[in-house]
C-alpha cells in the first residue's frame, strides 16, 4: 500500500472510533433548551442571525431593562418578524408586552446562560468547579481572561495586574499536575501595540509581559501567547522570541504561541521558529489552530487594497491544518506541537500521522475550546491522549466579542461543529480529505476600474526601511532652493519663503521663490497662450496626463511621504495616506473625464439631432492648504487640468516644497508648461491679485472660512474687461460632532474618537472637535478617553512610535494655547497633557462642562481640543450638534437601529460617519465635503466634482433639409 493510502485507511479507521461521540448532542444544539432553539434558527436565517447576534453583542452594555426592552423591539419590530421557535426568550416577551423589567431580567438571564456554555466563569474564584470537571477527567486547561479592548496604558497595566492574580490563584487553588497554562493576547498589554513602531512596541509590550513571565516562572506555569489578526503577526512572533532570548525567561516551564493554518505565511513562520528554538536549545510549544479571524482578514485587507493573507476556501485551510500537523511532528525536537481543533478529520490524521511517525501519545497534545466539543474532548482522553483546555474566564461585556465569535463560529456554513454536532453530516463526508479542486482566486476588478491606492503597510519591515531611508535622504540633502515655474522657465526672486519643520523650527526644509504681482501676470500671460491650444487636447489625452502623473507619484511615494514628516509634522501613516489620496484623485477625475467626455445624446425626434456636453472654464486659480498639502492640491488641480483648464497653483507658504514637487511631478510626465504654473506667494498678496483678475474664470480654494469668504467676495466683484461670473469652488471649515450613545461600544467609539480628534494634531477640517454623550455612560467614557488620550504619544514624527506630532507654527501653537485658556474658564479641563519641547508641541486637551454656546464649543480651533457636552436624548444631542453654523463631517457610535435611522435624517453634515471614525475620507468611497459655513461646491472625490470645472453646453442641429430627414433610431 502506497504512504498516502495507508494513512487515509488509518484516519478512517480512527475517525470510525471517534465518529460515536459527535452523535452525542451538544448543548449548543440542544433543541430542548433556548440555546440550541436560537442557534438552530440562526442556521436557517442569515437576516434573523445577523440581528440576533448584533442584539447579543449590544446587551451586557445596556444600563436598565428598560433600554433592554426598548432593543428588544428594535432589533425585532414586529410580532410576524419574531420567529415562535424563541418564543419562551424573547419572541415570547415581545409579544406578551411584559414587563420591561421582567423581560430585561429574562432576557439577560437567557443570554448570561447561553454565554455560560461557553465562558467558564465570572472570575476565578467563578471557575473552580469548571477547572475541578476538566481535571477529573484528566484534561489540562489554559486560561484566558477575557478583557475588554485595551486604550491606554492604565487599563493594560490593570490587564497585567489580572494576569498577576490570576496566577497566583492557579498556584493556590490547584496541584501543579493539572498542568496549568494560561493564555494572553499581547495586544491587551500595550495600547499602542503597532508594528510600525516596531522598536518601542517590542519594548513597552515586553515591559508588561516581563512580571507576568516571572511570576509563572516561579510558580511552574506555562504560557501561551494567543495569535490575533495578522497585521500583529510578525510582530507577536518577534515579541516571544525577544523576551524568551533574555536569559531571566531561557528556562521558563513551557512558553508556547498559536499559529493559524488559514495563514497563507505559516509554513514559514513554523520552518523559522523551530530553526531558532533549535539554535537556543530549548523546546517551545507550537498551538497550531486554524484561525477565528478569517471574516475579518477578508473584510479588512480587501477594503485597503492589501493581500488577503488567508486561503479562500475552508479545504484549502484543512488540507494546510494537516501538512502543518506534518511539519511540527517533523520537528518535534524543537516543538511540542498542540493540535487545537475540534474537526474530527484534523484530530484523526493528526493521531494517524503521529502513528505512522511513530511518536508518542506524551509527545504532542490535543486542544479545544471550553464549551465546544466534550464529547470528543473524552473521547480522546479516554484514548490516553494528553488534552488541555482553552477555558475563558470574564465578565459578560468584555467577554461579548469572545462569545459572538463562538456563536459565529458554531452557526458558520462551513463550521465542522454545526455539520457533525447540528446537522448530522454522514460520517463519510466528514471523515473525507480535504479537496482543494481549484485555488479559488482573488475576485479581480474590471479593467481599468477606479480602485483607492492600498495605504502603506508598515507591519512589512521592507517598508519601514525604505519611509526611514528616505528621511534619512530628505535630512541629508538639507535645504535646497526652489524657483517658480512660470511656462518654461524657472524663475527666481529676490524674495524667498522659508519653510521649516514645526517639529524642529530651526531646521530649514527648503527655500522657495515668492511670486509678487509681476509674476503673477506673467504667469496668467502664458495661461492665456496656453488655454487655446489645452482646451482642444483630446480628453482621453488630458487623462493619460493624470495617470501618468499618478505613476510618477507612486514611484517616489515615500520620498514624497518622508516630505510630509518633516515639512508639515505628519505622522507615517497621515503622510503616506495623502500621497495616496493624492493618486487617487489623479487616477479618479482622469476616469471621470473619461466618462464625461463620451458624448451625450439627448432625447432624439427626427429631424433634429440634440447633444449635450462639457467645455472648459479657462484659466483658473488654485489655492491650497498646509494640511493635506499634497493631496488637495492635487486634487483641485487636477481636476481643473483634466477639464481643459489652466491653472495658476498657489500652496500655502506653509508647505512650498510640496507644492512644488506637485508642478514638478506634473512636468515630469510632460504636460505643457503652461497648463500649471508655480507660483507660491503671499495670500494678502498674489493670491488677491490673482482672485481679483478678470482673466480667472473660477477659483478653487480650500482653507480657513475667513479667507474662503473674502474670495467669494472679491471674485464676484467684477473687473472691466471680464468676460466670465467666476465661479468660486471653497471648502472651509468645520466643528464637528461626534454623539455617542448609551448603546455605543465604548472601545470602538474611544479609539474612533481619539483618532478623530487628535490624529494630525486635530488639525483636519473634519477632525471631531465636540462630543455629545447621551446618558449615565458620561462619566465612563470621559475617564477612558482621558485615560486613553494621556497614553498617546507625542514628540517629532519621524520616529513612528509618535502618534500626535507638532502643530504647523508658532502662531497656531499660541492660538491653541489661548483656545486652551479660554476652554479653563469656560468649562473644566479633565485633560491638558502638558509637552515640553523645542517645536511647536502641543499635547490634547479635553474639556467639559462648557455651555453649548461657549466659545470653546462653537469655534474652529484647529488643533488638538475636545470639548465633551452632555445630552439627555438624542433628540437633544442631535439639537446641540447641529447648532454649528458649519456643516461638514459627524459621526455617531450607537447600537440602536432606530438611533442609526434618526440620525441619518436628521443630523445635516455633508459626510456623516456611523460607527466609524469620521476622518479619512477616501475618493470615490467617501466623496467629501460640506455646506453651511463648510463650503460652496459639490464633493471632492465625487462624480459632481468635475462639472464645476466645465460649463455645459447643449446643440440642437435641425437636420431636416427639403423635407428629407436622414433616418434615426429610436
Ligand atoms: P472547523 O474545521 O470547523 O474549522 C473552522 C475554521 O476554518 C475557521 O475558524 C477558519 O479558520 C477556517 N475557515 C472557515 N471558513 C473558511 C474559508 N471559507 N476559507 C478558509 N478557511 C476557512 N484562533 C486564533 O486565531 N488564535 C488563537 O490564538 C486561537 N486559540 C485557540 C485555542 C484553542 C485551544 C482552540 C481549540 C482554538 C483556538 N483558536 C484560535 C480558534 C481556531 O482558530 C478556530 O477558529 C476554531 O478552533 C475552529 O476550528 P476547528 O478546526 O475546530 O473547526
Amino acid at each position: 500500500m502506497n504512504k498516502e493510502v495507508d494513512i487515509e485507511v488509518k484516519i478512517r479507521r480512527i475517525g470510525d472510533e471517534l465518529f460515536p461521540a459527535i452523535r452525542e448532542v451538544l448543548p449548543a444544539f440542544d433543541r430542548k433548551r433556548w440555546t440550541g432553539r436560537i442557534m438552530n434558527w440562526s442556521m436557517k436565517q442569515e437576516e434573523f442571525k445577523v440581528r440576533l447576534f448584533r442584539f447579543i453583542d449590544v446587551l451586557p452594555s445596556l444600563r436598565s431593562d428598560d433600554q433592554v426592552a426598548r432593543l428588544l423591539q428594535e432589533y425585532f419590530p414586529g410580532e410576524a418578524d419574531v420567529p415562535k421557535v424563541i418564543s419562551g426568550g424573547i419572541g415570547f416577551l415581545s409579544r406578551m408586552g411584559i414587563a420591561p423589567a421582567v423581560a430585561g431580567l429574562v432576557i439577560r438571564k437567557s443570554i448570561e446562560s447561553m454565554a455560560r456554555q461557553f465562558i467558564a466563569g465570572k472570575d476565578v474564584n467563578d471557575v473552580k468547579n469548571a477547572l475541578n470537571a476538566l481535571r477529573k477527567d484528566g484534561s489540562g486547561f489554559s486560561i484566558d481572561l477575557l478583557g475588554e479592548a485595551v486604550v491606554s496604558d492604565k487599563e493594560a497595566l490593570e490587564y497585567t495586574g489580572r494576569y498577576l492574580e490570576l496566577l497566583d490563584f492557579i498556584h493556590e487553588g490547584l496541584p501543579n499536575e493539572a498542568g496549568p497554562d494560561v493564555s494572553f493576547k499581547v495586544s491587551s498589554l500595550y495600547s499602542q501595540l503597532d508594528p510600525r513602531d516596531w522598536d518601542g512596541s517590542l519594548a513597552r509590550t515586553k515591559e508588561n509581559l516581563r512580571p507576568i513571565l516571572r511570576k509563572a516562572k516561579a510558580l511552574g506555569i506555562s504560557v501561551t501567547f494567543d495569535m490575533e489578526q495578522y497585521y500583529y503577526k510578525d510582530l507577536t512572533i518577534a515579541i516571544f522570541k525577544s523576551i524568551l532570548e533574555e536569559e531571566e525567561f531561557r528556562e521558563l516551564p513551557t512558553a508556547c504561541i498559536a499559529l493559524q493554518a488559514y495563514l497563507k505565511d505559516t509554513e514559514k513562520d513554523i520552518s523559522a521558529l523551530t530553526g531558532w528554538a533549535r539554535e537556543r536549545s530549548k523546546k517551545i510549544a507550537i498551538r497550531l489552530v486554524k484561525g477565528a479571524y478569517w471574516d475579518y482578514e477578508i473584510v479588512v485587507n480587501r477594503q485597503k487594497g492589501w493581500p488577503v493573507p488567508v486561503f479562500l476556501s475552508k479545504e484549502e485551510t484543512d488540507l494546510n491544518f494537516e501538512r502543518l500537523t506534518l511539519l511540527l511532528f517533523e520537528h518535534r525536537d524543537a516543538v511540542r506541537p498542540a493540535i487545537a481543533t475540534h474537526n474530527l478529520r484534523s484530530i484523526s490524521h493528526a493521531i494517524a500521522a503521529a502513528d505512522m511517525l511513530n511518536i508518542p501519545k506524551q509527545d504532542f497534545e490535543f486542544q479545544m475550546l471550553y464549551g465546544m466539543a466534550d464529547p470528543i474532548r473524552k473521547a480522546l482522553r479516554e484514548r490516553g491522549f494528553d488534552m488541555r483546555t482553552y477555558t475563558p474566564v470574564g465578565e459578560l461585556i468584555p467577554g461579548m466579542a469572545y462569545l459572538v465569535r463562538r456563536l459565529l463560529e458554531n452557526t458558520s456554513n462551513e463550521s465542522f461543529l454545526r455539520k457533525s454536532f447540528s446537522e448530522k453530516t454522514s460520517f463519510d463526508e466528514l471523515i473525507r480529505a480535504p479537496r482543494v479542486h481549484q485555488n479559488v482566486s482573488e475576485e479581480e476588478m474590471p479593467d481599468g476600474a477606479f480602485r483607492n491606492e492600498s495605504p502603506g503597510d508598515f507591519s512589512i519591515s521592507l517598508n519601514r526601511r525604505k519611509m526611514a531611508d528616505a528621511l534619512r535622504t530628505i535630512k541629508k540633502n538639507g535645504n535646497r532652493e526652489y524657483p517658480l515655474l512660470i511656462g518654461e522657465r524657472e524663475v527666481g526672486t529676490d524674495r524667498k519663503i522659508s519653510s521649516y519643520n514645526p517639529a524642529s523650527p530651526s531646521d530649514v526644509v527648503g527655500t522657495v521663490s515668492s511670486a509678487g504681482i509681476p509674476e503673477a501676470d506673467a504667469a496668467i500671460h502664458e495661461a492665456r497662450k496656453e488655454a487655446a491650444s489645452w482646451r482642444m487636447i483630446d480628453p482621453e489625452m488630458r487623462a493619460g496626463y493624470l495617470f501618468k502623473a499618478a505613476e510618477a507619484m507612486r514611484k517616489q511615494r515615500f520620498e514624497l511621504a518622508a516630505l510630509e514628516v518633516v515639512e508639515v509634522g505628519k505622522t507615517w501613516t497621515d503622510a503616506d495616506g495623502d500621497v495616496c489620496e493624492a493618486i487617487d484623485y489623479l487616477e479618479y477625475y482622469g476616469r471621470e473625464m473619461k466618462r464625461l467626455a463620451m458624448p451625450r445624446v439627448l432625447r432624439e425626434y427626427q429631424g433634429e439631432n440634440n447633444e449635450y456636453h462639457y467645455q472648459p472654464k479657462g484659466i483658473g486659480v488654485v489655492i491650497a492648504p498646509w494640511n493635506f498639502p499634497l493631496s488637495i492640491a492635487t486634487g483641485m488641480a487636477s481636476a481643473a487640468i483634466v477639464a481643459g483648464n489652466c491653472v495658476l497653483f498657489k500652496p500655502s507658504g506653509l508647505s512650498p516644497v510640496l507644492g512644488y514637487k506637485l508642478v514638478d511631478t506634473f512636468r515630469s510626465v510632460g504636460l505643457p508648461a503652461g497648463v500649471l504654473q508655480f507660483l507660491p506667494g503671499p495670500g494678502s498678496e498674489v493670491g488677491e491679485y490673482l482672485v481679483s483678475h478678470p482673466a480667472v474664470d473660477f477659483i478653487a480654494f480650500t482653507g480657513s472660512k475667513d479667507v474662503g469668504l473674502r474670495i467669494v467676495q472679491r471674485a464676484g466683484e467684477t473687473k472691466p474687461g471680464q468676460r466670465n461670473v467666476k465661479k468660486v469652488i471653497a471648502e472651509m471649515g468645520g466643528k464637528n460632532a461626534v454623539i455617542v450613545d448609551e448603546t455605543a461600544d465604548l472601545d470602538e467609539a474611544v479609539k474612533g474618537i481619539l483618532e478623530s480628534a487628535f490624529g494630525y494634531q486635530g488639525q483636519k477640517c473634519s477632525a471631531c472637535s465636540r462630543v455629545i454623550v447621551i446618558g449615565d455612560i458620561f462619566d465612563e467614557f470621559c475617564n477612558r478617553l482621558v485615560d486613553a488620550a494621556d497614553s498617546l504619544q507625542i514628540g517629532p514624527p519621524e520616529d513612528p512610535a509618535n502618534f500626535l506630532g507638532p502643530v504647523i507654527d508658532d502662531a497656531a501653537l499660541k492660538k491653541i494655547k489661548a483656545y486652551i485658556e479660554i476652554g479653563k474658564s469656560e468649562g473644566k479641563a479633565i485633560l491638558e497633557k502638558k509637552v515640553s519641547s523645542a517645536g511647536y508641541f502641543v499635547g490634547p486637551a479635553i474639556f467639559t462642562d462648557a455651555p453649548p454656546q461657549s466659545r470653546i464649543a462653537t469655534e474652529e480651533i484647529f488643533g488638538p481640543v475636545l470639548t465633551i457636552m452632555r445630552a439627555r436624548n438624542l433628540d437633544e444631542a442631535i439639537g446641540m450638534a447641529n447648532e454649528s453654523f458649519y456643516a461638514l463631517t459627524g459621526g455617531l457610535y450607537s447600537r440602536s437601529p432606530a438611533a442609526v435611522q434618526k440620525v441619518k435624517e436628521e443630523f445635516h453634515v455633508g459626510n456623516l460617519y456611523i460607527n466609524r471614525k469620521i476622518t479619512g475620507a477616501l475618493v470615490g468611497r467617501q466623496p467629501f465635503g460640506g455646506f453651511g459655513m463648510s463650503g460652496v461646491g459639490s464633493k471632492s472625490g465625487g462624480p459632481d466634482y468635475l462639472l464645476q470645472f466645465m460649463n455645459p453646453v447643449s446643440i440642437s442641429e435641425n437636420t431636416l433639409r427639403r423635407g428629407f430627414a436622414p433616418f434615426q433610431k429610436d
